[in-house]
């Protein structure tokens, strides 16, 4: 059965080549966006900016286009596309100001690390799309995963802890922190600054 929501869905199936931001606005991220409560307070807040809502399941996708039709907002630009994808293929260097990546699957079994979408190589994409002095804001409420977040970017050389970098959305809570809090669980959330690039070293 036809929804009429999928006019509103970019579908990337496929080589699609570069999916280009506009060069004149800020352009925020909502990577993994769920049903979209997040997405929706972004496109409100900032409506000047361009407002990127990615996920890979497709009835939350739909969500999402109901809540920002239900908010009017015209900011929105919703993507079916798998995060690594995006995030190394697709998307070209410096087109987003900051990339929001908020309650992940933490895929907390060792057998399943592999899943979890921040690795090493994934920050040097996300350092590679982000621009100049762009911010990536990260929430979850399992504390292993943050931990091992916090070390692969410190380690990368290529972030610096910036938590302030996101003072302007405290107080928003995705559909998932929403969730965790009502169970008692802490959401912390934490941002880092993209670092220029170091030189290159003997062998690069
Ligand atoms: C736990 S939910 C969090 C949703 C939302 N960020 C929130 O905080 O409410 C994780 C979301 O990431 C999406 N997701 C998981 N792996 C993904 C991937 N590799 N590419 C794109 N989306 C992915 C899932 O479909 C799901 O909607």
């Amino acid at each position: 059965m036809p929804h009429e929501e999928d006019a509103d869905i970019r579908f990337f199936t496929g080589f699609c080549g570069v999916f280009e931001t506009p060069s004149d606005r800020r352009v925020e991220l909502d990577l993994g966006c769920g049903s979209g409560s997040y997405t929706s307070a972004l496109c409100g807040l900032f409506p000047e900016s361009r407002i990127l809502a990615a996920d890979v399941m497709l009835g939350r996708l739909r969500k999402v286009v109901r809540r920002c039709r239900r908010g009017h907002f015209d900011n929105v630009t919703v993507l079916r596309v798998e995060a690594r994808y995006l995030i190394s293929r697709l998307l070209p260097d410096r087109s987003v100001d900051r990339i929001h990546l908020l309650c992940p699957d933490p895929w907390p079994k060792g057998r399943h690390r592999g899943h979890r979408l921040l690795t090493s190589d994934f920050t040097s994409q996300l350092h590679r799309v982000l621009r100049d002095g762009g911010v990536f804001h990260f929430s979850s409420d399992d504390e292993y995963y943050r931990d091992a977040v916090g070390r692969v970017l410190a380690s990368s050389g290529l972030f610096s802890p910036c938590d302030e970098a996101v003072a302007d959305l405290a107080g928003i809570a995705s559909d998932f922190e929403k969730r965790w809090l009502e169970e008692g669980k802490t959401v912390p959330h934490r941002a880092w600054r993209k670092l220029p690039l170091p030189p290159p070293g003997p062998g690069h």
